[in-house]
């Protein structure tokens, strides 16, 4: 069976409350005949904007996700979000072990803490992979990889595991305007497929993987040609509804 596509803009701390409102209202506007009953489409605003942008696009088709929860889903936790919280909001996605997380000291414990309890409100992990420019020089991305996959999931059945979206995301291609060719990007795709042999073949086959890092309109195609490549994370070309619904668009064609 083919892999629905999956694609996320991830709009880090780039957006207050008003601006986060006025661009899901735009992508509404702009999407309004996008296949989202065929693609999944999803917006990742900051958590204070969570709630206003669901409620913006409540009946539209667009998803929305979180960029990031805590393990613990109620107590005496100062400063942290609850993944039940963003369940209650109507999230259905939520980031896991984003570079940007993980190079601020979030560990692979921590990551698979994050999974189980994103999974236990029923929402659905995106699970972010990916090797940094040292790494990718000391040619260690195999082992970079198999290590944050099967950390990532360790405890989870096949069918929670079956449950989880993959983005690979190499440290060095984000926010630089280096995207990894298609080539090496497929490359890495497959490689995690067939890591996640480890949980089944149907787990392996189902998985969605998508890529992220520097995607633009420019490249999309030729990285959604790739038989491993399931869709795209973007962060910069989704902070305007244009240049975000360009590469939407592309990505179908
Ligand atoms: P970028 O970010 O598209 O700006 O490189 C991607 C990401 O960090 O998810």
């Amino acid at each position: 069976m083919p892999r629905r596509r999956w694609f996320g803009g991830n709009w880090k701390l780039q957006k207050g409350v008003a601006a986060s409102i006025a661009l899901a209202q735009e992508l509404r506007a702009a999407l309004a005949l996008y296949p989202t009953e065929h693609v999944d489409v999803v917006v990742i605003p900051s958590t204070v904007a969570l709630y206003p942008v669901v409620q913006a696009l409540r009946g539209s088709g667009i998803q929305v996700g979180a960029q990031d929860v805590f393990w613990e889903s109620a107590g005496a936790w100062t400063g942290q979000t609850s993944p039940a919280h963003v369940a209650e909001v109507g999230c259905r996605f939520v980031l896991v072990g984003h570079s940007e997380k993980r190079g601020r000291g979030e560990t692979p414990a921590d990551v698979q803490r994050k999974v189980h309890a994103v999974r236990n409100q029923g929402l659905q992990p995106v699970i972010c992979v990916g090797e940094t420019q040292e790494e990718h020089a000391a040619g260690l991305v195999w082992e970079v990889i198999r290590m944050q996959v099967h950390t990532a999931c360790e405890g989870l059945s096949a069918e929670q595991v079956a449950a989880c979206l993959w983005a690979y995301e190499p440290v060095w291609a984000i926010g630089t305007g280096q995207a990894a060719s298609p080539a090496w990007a497929e490359r890495v795709h497959a490689f995690l497929r067939q890591e996640l042999l480890f949980w089944g073949r149907s787990v392996a086959e189902s998985a969605r993987i998508v890529y992220g890092g520097s995607v633009s309109q420019q490249q999309v195609q030729s990285l959604m040609a790739q038989p491993n490549i399931d869709g795209a994370l973007v962060g910069g070309a989704s902070l305007t509804a244009p240049s975000f619904v360009d590469i939407l668009n592309e990505a179908i064609q």
